[in-house]
């Protein structure tokens, strides 16, 4: 296969959101697990808005059964809004019509659930012969971090794709993709991220047996080769088709694939206890919760027993 070329700049993101989100059961039984609130938003419009701040105003985002309700999350609320004008509340209005004008939002079904691979997959005739972005609704970056801006102008520079990657230590690397990079001396993508050249990926090795504790974490800047390459990718690890896979298989191919290895603001919203912890960091940091958040949180931790010790 030849390497990718790619001189147009990407505009185009895709947004996964056909899992099931079993972990939050059984909230997610009525309620996908992308709409949870992270403070008072949904976690995906995060993601869309770092989207579309990065450019990329042109979403598609892969559903499935279940998922009813994001599609009237990004819909206009005309009704709602006449309630909310005759109020007068204008905070309001603005907070409702932020959620359906950041970006524009189209929906592909996944119709079987056969893995990231095979859902990237679906956004084939949307993306066509063009670079474009999948972001993955768990991993929230800081909007003040500017990891998806640094990998499109890495990919603008190299061709190809990028994958953002983290350095999760040895303890965690198996709950993720985890990459294999050529000892080149790394380069500075800014704001004190590298950019590295990666050799090897393998998805959610056995932690003896991972090639480097550096994660893939849900961003990804895509050549449209990734279409044949998702194609000719049997399931994997989980009987799924997996992304990390397809990759590989470019990277075999010599399409050059490069990481940028993130050092800033990363919430994680895929299980309980990360995404509460996600909820307190952003809601510590908010200009109208954070004044009053933060002697509360202060003075609650200060009454916590020491670990071990029984309550009182
Ligand atoms: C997916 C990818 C994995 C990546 C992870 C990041 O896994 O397959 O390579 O490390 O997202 O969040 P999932 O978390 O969907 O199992």
């Amino acid at each position: 296969m030849p390497s990718s070329t790619n001189s147009r700049p990407a505009r185009k993101a895709v947004i996964p959101v056909a899992g099931m989100g079993t972990r939050f059961l059984p909230a997610t039984k009525a309620v996908p697990k992308e709409l949870l609130p992270v403070v008072d938003r949904p976690a995906l419009q995060y993601i869309v808005e770092e989207s579309a701040r990065a450019g990329l105003g042109e979403v598609l985002m892969v559903t499935g059964r279940g998922k009813a309700a994001i599609e009237d999350f990004f819909d206009r609320t005309p009704e709602l809004e006449a309630a909310l004008e005759k109020k007068g509340d204008q905070a309001r209005i603005d907070a409702v019509a932020e959620s359906t004008d950041v970006a524009q939002v189209h929906f592909v079904r996944q119709g079987e659930a056969k893995g990231l691979g095979h859902a990237v997959l679906q956004a084939a005739s949307f993306v066509g012969d063009e670079p474009f972005a999948v972001l993955l609704g768990d991993d929230l970056i800081d909007a003040r971090d500017l990891l998806l801006e640094q990998m499109l102008a890495v990919q603008a520079e190299h061709g190809g794709c990028v994958i953002a990657l983290l350095d999760v230590g040895a303890d965690n690397i198996d709950k993720y993709g985890c990459v294999a990079i050529d000892d080149a001396p790394q380069t500075d993508a800014g704001e004190g991220d590298q950019v590295v050249r990666i050799t090897g990926m393998v998805e959610k090795p056995p932690r003896d047996e991972a090639p480097s504790s550096l994660a893939i974490i849900g961003r990804y800047v895509l050549a449209p080769e990734i279409f044949d390459a998702i194609r000719a990718t049997p399931p994997g690890r989980g009987g799924e088709i997996q992304l990390t896979d397809a990759l590989l298989k470019l990277v075999e191919d010599g399409v050059p694939v490069h990481g940028v290895v993130f050092s800033g603001r990363r919430y994680d919203t895929g299980d309980k206890l990360d995404y509460l912890k996600a909820v307190i960091r952003l809601a510590v940091e908010r200009d109208d919760l954070g004044p009053a958040l933060r002697p509360w949180l202060r003075d609650f931790v200060g009454d916590l027993a020491p670990e071990g010790a029984s309550q009182a």
